[in-house]
């Protein structure tokens, strides 16, 4: 059954993105929002404070992000002070990473399903494989913005092989802190390349120029969407100001005939899973 027709390939090969509303069941989003609301409400804080001082950028940051790739593990907004929550207080979670896809069976039943194995197939993935998953809260009031960026900064393969499947758990609006993408901007080089370097990890800057923000559109779309990105698809969102939430969960998916570089922040080594 084909997912999407070959004028949206041929959309997606132009603009670099691509919006097919529907593409999940409200059932589908609400199940992975409760399971998600869930792992935060079992996940222990206590036990990593350092990790989340706002002051020490420390090693044990790097540690607990790093050894990410293959958990569920929970990250805070910027500036939560773990120290001052009181008693049973559940603080300011920005996402769920990187690993929900293969070790929890609610996002994994969401994650590898036909629709989306064959929308990879018709954009031409060989041997397809999801390396990170990441659920985002961009909480009313709380949820920090993410800077212009392209997703193959962080996940380079050769050939840059990476998209980001993009999926809308409530509706994301202006006003909540929606996508906002460069059309065409995926046939710019990336201007980054973040990687690791000894024990901690260094941002390489390629092109200093700033990205234009004029050039981008805002991507508002009712939950249930789904929004591809090419890995060279700048992209940003801004802090939700709003009082409605903006839940997402994202995929991010490599063609593994491509070559991955070792020195990628984030390594799954034995644990990647191909998709077919
Ligand atoms: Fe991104």
């Amino acid at each position: 059954m084909n997912q999407i027709a070959m004028k949206q390939i041929a959309d997606y090969l132009e603009h670099g993105y691509l919006v097919l509303e529907g593409f999940v069941e409200e059932a589908q989003c609400l199940a992975v929002r409760g399971r998600a609301e869930a792992i935060v409400e079992e996940f222990d804080f206590g036990g990593d404070i350092s990790v989340f001082s706002t002051t020490e950028q420390s090693h044990a940051q790097d540690e607990y992000f790093l050894t990410s790739a293959y958990a569920v593990r929970c990250f805070l907004e910027n500036g939560v002070d773990i120290g001052k929550l009181g008693e049973g207080e559940v603080p300011a979670v920005n996402k769920i990473g990187h690993a929900l896809h293969d070790l929890d069976p609610v996002f994994e039943r969401f994650s590898y399903t036909p629709e989306l194995i064959g929308l990879l197939e018709e954009l031409g993935y060989e041997k397809p494989a999801f390396i990170q998953s990441m659920y985002i809260f961009k909480s009313p009031g709380l949820g920090g913005e993410v800077v212009p960026h392209c997703d193959h900064s962080f996940l380079w393969t050769e050939p840059q092989s990476v998209c980001a499947l993009w999926f809308a758990v409530d509706d994301a609006t202006c006003e909540n802190g929606c996508l906002w993408v460069q059309p065409g901007g995926h046939r710019q080089p990336p201007k980054t390349r973040f990687r690791l370097e000894g024990a901690g990890t260094v941002t390489d800057v390629l092109d200093e120029s700033p990205y234009d923000r004029d050039a981008f559109v805002p991507v508002e779309v009712p939950r249930g969407t789904l929004v591809v990105m090419h890995g060279q698809m700048p992209h940003y969102s801004e802090h939700n100001y709003s009082p409605l939430p903006r839940h997402a969960y994202t995929l991010h998916a490599i063609d593994t005939a491509c070559e991955y570089l070792s020195d990628n922040w984030l390594q799954r080594g034995d644990t990647l899973r191909l998709i077919a």
